[in-house]
């Protein structure tokens, strides 16, 4: 049977090789970012050695820099499953999404409807609630909390032809790993006339995208979620594209992708991103074996290998996550909060500790070289609904390719002699 090849992973992230007070650093912070594989450390590198320049004039290196940013659009493409012409960079996901915000309330009266959930990170509600002020009516599809699922019945009922303009919801949560149908909310978007909005931060690390095959108007990801620097990365579908009014400058091109880029790129970081593409597709590459029965017919070239790269990553990191939250289910003190068993989700783990905020709890893996994060990680409305605001959060334990069983035994034997030892 074929076996992910976490060696030749991990063997490609310098990071790895950190240690914190003589042990290993256990990276389980990827859902805040991941670490950076050598190809995109040399990419970068090399951006600056050898290319940095701006764009669009007429010596060696902006001619080099025009170049860089079209393979990384086609890098992205072939991530999304789209035409280059679609992608758009920017500062990060939320800047873009402001900006997008921004740019489609030109077109958007008092009494127009927008929905996002209370499931999303803040970075899909800001920049839509900031709407309100124009006299838009904002509300939000609620969570059922003792899952930690969207209510797609009560979407459906929101949603009212003519008068929703937008739908905004995430593929994935990052605070609890929940992957919501966005396909139905897309299939609901368009019956009602409405655009739809799917933010892929969360996602994009767990598994294949594929933007035609959900039907979304628009896709936001951020490339230092899935090893690349941080870049902010949007799929804005050609016809919608066109009749986006953007926020732009007047020296700024017109039309799509560049209307929704303002001021100079990150070119550095746009090279990066496309070396972390092909990071996923070397994985892909690496793993055909082990996924080859489930990479959908007709795809090929790059598309294909990072299908079957982020197929190989779930294939890899699902088993592993099912043995973290069914050894911490079992944990006394510890209380899990994500979807049901059964439910898609990402390898994202979220927990509290009897006795302890989420803080301490983070504290003390901290000391031990184990990188949590604590808190609500800014999907603070998610966290609010499941009463822990006041009590300071979860703690989250994020997996990634990187991650080996044996970090994740020396996580249960530090959260289970916590545990053990409430005050
Ligand atoms: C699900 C989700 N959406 C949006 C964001 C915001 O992304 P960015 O930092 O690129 O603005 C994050 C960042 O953690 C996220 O996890």
């Amino acid at each position: 049977m074929p076996q992910f090849d976490v060696a030749w992973v991990r063997s490609q992230f310098p990071a790895l090789s950190r240690t914190v007070n003589g042990r290993p650093a256990a990276y389980l912070d990827g859902p805040g970012g991941t670490q950076t594989p050598r190809g995109v450390l040399d990419a970068v590198h090399e951006y600056l050695v050898d290319h940095n320049s701006n764009v669009h004039g007429f010596f060696a290196t902006t001619q080099e820099t025009d170049r860089i940013i079209l393979d990384a659009r086609a890098a992205m493409a072939d991530m999304f499953g789209c035409r280059p012409d679609e992608v758009s960079f920017g500062a990060n996901m939320t800047t873009l999404c402001f900006m997008l915000a921004q740019s489609l309330a030109h077109s958007l009266s008092p009494g127009d409807q927008v929905l996002i959930t209370e499931i999303d990170h803040e970075g899909n509600r800001g920049p839509w609630l900031r709407l309100a002020e124009r006299g838009v009516l904002v509300r939000e599809v609620p969570v059922h909390t003792s899952t930690c699922t969207l209510d797609l019945e009560a979407l459906e009922r929101m949603a009212h032809e003519g008068r929703t303009k937008v739908i905004a919801a995430n593929y994935a949560s990052n605070a609890v790993g929940t992957i919501s149908d966005v396909k139905r909310i897309a299939d609901i978007a368009r019956r009602v006339g409405a655009l739809s909005v799917v933010d892929a931060v969360h996602y994009a690390l767990h598994g294949p995208i594929d933007v035609r095959a959900i039907g979304c108007d628009v896709l936001l990801c951020s490339a230092y979620k899935f090893f690349g620097p941080h870049v902010g990365v949007m799929y804005v579908r050609g016809e919608v594209a066109e009749h986006v009014d953007a926020l732009r400058l007047r020296t700024q091109e017109p039309t799509p992708p560049d209307k929704f880029e303002t001021g100079t790129l990150n070119h550095e970081g746009i090279a990066g991103t496309t070396a972390a593409v092909d990071f996923i597709a070397e994985m892909g590459r690496r793993n055909t074996d082990l996924v080859e029965a489930q990479v959908p017919a007709g795809l090929d070239g790059r598309r294909r290998e990072i299908v079957a790269g982020m197929l190989a990553n779930e294939a890899y990191e699902q088993p592993l996550a099912r043995y973290l939250t069914s050894e911490l289910a079992d944990t006394r003190g510890v209380t899990l909060y994500g979807p049901p068993t059964g439910h898609p989700r990402t390898s994202t783990v979220s927990f509290t500790v009897d006795g302890y905020t989420a803080m301490e709890v983070a504290r003390t893996l901290g000391e031990r070289g184990l990188f949590v994060w604590d808190g609500h990680f800014y999907a603070v409305r998610l966290v609010e609904r499941l009463g822990l605001i006041e009590s300071g959060g979860l703690v989250r334990v994020g997996l990634c390719p990187y991650t080996t069983r044996e970090e994740l035994e020396r996580l249960l034997d530090a959260v289970r002699s916590l545990a053990t030892s409430v005050r």
